[in-house]
């Protein structure tokens, strides 16, 4: 059976302060339903890819559009097939859910848009031409996507718990910086697999370029961002844990920093 990933609306942080950032943790997304993904390149794929991503993401899909030159970060070469935002676990492909997620979504802090002004047949049709950008698709299936499992309550325990995670256990702090603002010890010499340079994500921006939700967080460290030396945690932590350090990680975020910017 086809797993269906949960699309839903990504939670806008509106709390000020831990307790009402709890009532947002709560919400889960709720819509679910299998894509409607052509199966082949479409006409309508070919028009509507050339069209609106090749400027950025070039003809063959490798990143080198004429807009990419001087654009950090850069846009994604899709001809590796790895893929940042997944619900797939390290190294896999991601699922056609996941690349529908992120076009529709966009990815804050970057040049790419949530593709939302486009319709939902035109982003679905998309899908196939960048999967045939990359051999990888041919020769691999995307893995199951992880099992999230029923979130824990969040409170002040989870959250200091979280903290014991984040500072001794596994020691995020050496990128993301003990506030978590990206500026950890480790933090000015990371590249990505392109060799470009790549910063440690700052949490308290709150932008999180893979969805805000509690959800989208415990995915990105469970399952890494394949491509980037954000490794994948999958196997240091017990379910609970995960959920402790995900609550952790969103109470970085600082809405008055995020204000003032
Ligand atoms: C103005 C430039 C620009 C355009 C136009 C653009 N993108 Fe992007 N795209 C980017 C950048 C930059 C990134 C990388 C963001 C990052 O990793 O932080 C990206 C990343 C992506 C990813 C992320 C995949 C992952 O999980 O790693 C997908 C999928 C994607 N784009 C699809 C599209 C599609 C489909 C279109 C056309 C509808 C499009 N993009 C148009 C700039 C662009
Ligand atoms: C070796 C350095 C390094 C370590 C250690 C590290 N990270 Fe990261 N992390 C990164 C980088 C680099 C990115 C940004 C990738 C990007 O922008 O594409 C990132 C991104 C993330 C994101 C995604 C945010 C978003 O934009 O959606 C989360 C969540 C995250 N890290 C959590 C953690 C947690 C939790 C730990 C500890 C268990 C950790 N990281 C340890 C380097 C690291």
């Amino acid at each position: 059976m086809k797993p269906k990933v949960l699309l839903g609306k990504v939670g806008l942080w509106s709390a000020t302060a831990v307790a009402s950032a709890a009532v947002m943790l709560c919400i889960a997304p709720t819509t679910a339903r299998a894509l409607n993904v052509p199966t082949e390149v479409t006409e309508l794929g070919k028009n509507t890819y050339k069209k609106y991503c090749s400027p950025c993401h070039g003809e063959e899909g490798k990143g080198d559009g004429p807009l990419a030159r001087s654009m950090l970060p850069k846009p994604r070469d899709f001809t590796r097939g790895a893929y940042k935002f997944r619900t797939t676990p390290s190294g896999s492909l991601p699922t056609d859910e996941d690349i529908f997620r992120t076009i529709s979504y966009g990815v804050p802090n970057s040049t790419m848009i949530p593709w939302d002004i486009l319709t939902e047949e035109q982003r679905l049709s998309v899908i196939p031409v960048l999967k045939s950008f990359s051999e990888a698709f041919e020769v691999r299936k995307p893995d199951a996507p992880v099992d999230v499992g029923l979130e824990v309550r969040p409170t002040e325990r989870t959250i200091a718990e979280g903290k014991k995670i984040y500072e001794e256990k596994l020691e995020c702090w050496k990128c993301h910086g003990v506030e978590g603002r990206g500026d950890g010890p480790s933090a000015g010499e990371q590249e990505d697999d392109f060799g470009f340079p790549i910063k440690p994500f700052d949490f308290t921006t709150g932008k999180f370029k893979g969805g805000n939700s509690s959800r989208d967080v415990y995915l990105r460290f469970t399952t890494g961002l394949n491509g980037t030396p954000m490794p994948s945690f999958a196997k240091e932590l017990s379910d609970e844990q995960r959920w402790y350090l995900t609550h952790y990680v969103m109470s970085l975020v600082k809405p008055e920093d995020k204000e003032k910017k």
